[in-house]
């Protein structure tokens, strides 16, 4: 770990990798996750605080409530820009920035499909059909704002050298970001990564930067978006928790976690990481979308330790199992979960946090009562302990 440090000390520059949060438009798709206008403000805030870069606020023309909750996000949000989907349409493209219109800092997400199933069966049409909408799309969206964005729906599967020409007609009409997205969680990790850096060898991007968004389908959302990155992409589009359409979208907090974990790459964010926590957990109650105990950083067990061999190693020193600090990302402590597979050094720290000091003698005796306790029952509480020892909670 002290290398990584230092190497990261030793680098001139870290390169900025902004954070596009789509938590409110992509997770919000999810049956049964939709929040009402108020809830969405407050995410949106909570958002804010956590530092992501841009909000996607929602797909105005899909509905009022949208369309409602895109502006009174743009009037209580200040700081991150406010985004608003659309296709490749002008009537969208409209509404969009009429929603848009109290942002301090607005961009208009618009886009079409290009790989061959979305060309053919989607919309029936031809590949340079699909270069010309993109184009008039970009250039109309342009017209409301300096600050678009493009996406090349299911870019994972279509062809390298049709979306570098995608790519290069949509810069050169305007877009200020290209998001390439794996829009079905199909890629491969290596292969999303040479995508990205196909595009960038073989477009002239001018200013514009590429972004990742890839989905959760097969497991690889948060490999394929750190691969993106690592070949050149300099945005990353999540949500919390790894909400969204199917299987969802990448995690937040993995990637923004894995990149601060690893310095020695050369990449930070705008995040302010003790926010992750608290976040994580409003995304999930107001969505009523638990997250799995296991799921990284966030879950109840990411800092749970259960058996005696890591126990043991964490209370002597906590690098031993964990590669991040709880509270860096906004969690009070890890936790020594007492079960069957506990030991003895587990069994006597708890004991004295619970004011209890045992002799060698007493701790075996007392361990042996735990053992058999633990095989009977999951959990052990704190006042299960002191019931085998002979000293009631209250007492203490
Ligand atoms: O997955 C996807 O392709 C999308 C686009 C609409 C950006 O969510
Ligand atoms: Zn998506």
């Amino acid at each position: 770990m002290w290398e990584r440090f230092f190497y990261c000390l030793k680098q001139t520059k870290m390169e900025q990798i902004y954070v596009f949060d789509t938590t409110l438009r992509d997770g919000e798709q999810v049956p049964g996750c939709q929040l009402n206008t108020l809830e969405k403000i407050e995410v949106a805030k909570a958002l804010e605080r956590l530092g992501v870069d841009v909000i996607e606020a929602g797909f105005p023309v899909s509905s009022p409530g949208d369309f409602k909750s895109v502006v009174e996000i743009s009037k209580a949000v200040t700081w991150p820009v406010i985004c608003a989907l659309t296709r490749a349409v002008e009537k969208d493209i409209e509404v969009a920035a009429e929603a848009l219109q109290y942002a301090k800092r607005k961009r208009i997400h618009t886009g079409i499909g290009t790989s061959d199933y979305h060309i053919r069966y989607k919309f029936q049409s031809t590949p340079e059909e699909i270069i010309e909408q993109a184009v008039k799309a970009v250039k109309y969206a342009r017209r409301f704002t300096d600050d678009v964005e493009f996406y090349a729906e299911d870019a994972g599967r279509t062809n390298n050298e049709y979306l570098a020409r995608v790519v290069e007609a949509v810069v050169k009409a305007g877009a200020t970001v290209v998001n390439i997205p794996d829009t079905t969680g199909y890629c491969f990790p290596a292969e999303y990564g040479a995508k990205i850096k196909y595009l960038v060898d073989h477009v002239d991007l001018k200013d514009a930067i590429l972004s990742t968004h890839c989905h959760q389908d097969l497991g690889m959302a948060t490999a394929n978006t750190l691969s993106g990155v690592l070949n050149g992409a300099r945005q990353v589009e999540v949500t919390l928790n790894g909400i969204g359409e199917r299987a969802g979208n990448t995690a937040l907090e993995e990637v923004v976690m894995a990149l601060k974990s690893h310095p020695e790459q050369g990449f930070e964010t705008h995040i302010n990481t003790h926010e992750i926590y608290p976040t994580s957990r409003l995304v999930s109650s107001l969505m009523s979308m638990p997250v799995q105990a296991n799921k990284a950083i966030v879950g109840r067990n990411a800092f749970a330790h259960s058996s005696g061999i890591h126990q043991d190693g964490v209370l002597k020193n906590v690098e031993t199992y964990e590669i991040i600090n709880p509270q860096d990302v906004g969690i009070r402590d890890n936790s020594i979960v007492l079960t069957a597979r506990s030991g003895r050094a587990a069994l006597k720290n708890r004991l004295s946090t619970l004011g209890v000091t045992l002799h060698a003698e007493e701790l075996d005796k007392a361990y042996q009562k735990f053992l058999e306790l633990a095989d009977k029952k999951k959990n052990i509480h704190d006042e299960d302990l002191l019931a085998l020892i002979g000293k009631d909670a209250e007492a203490q």
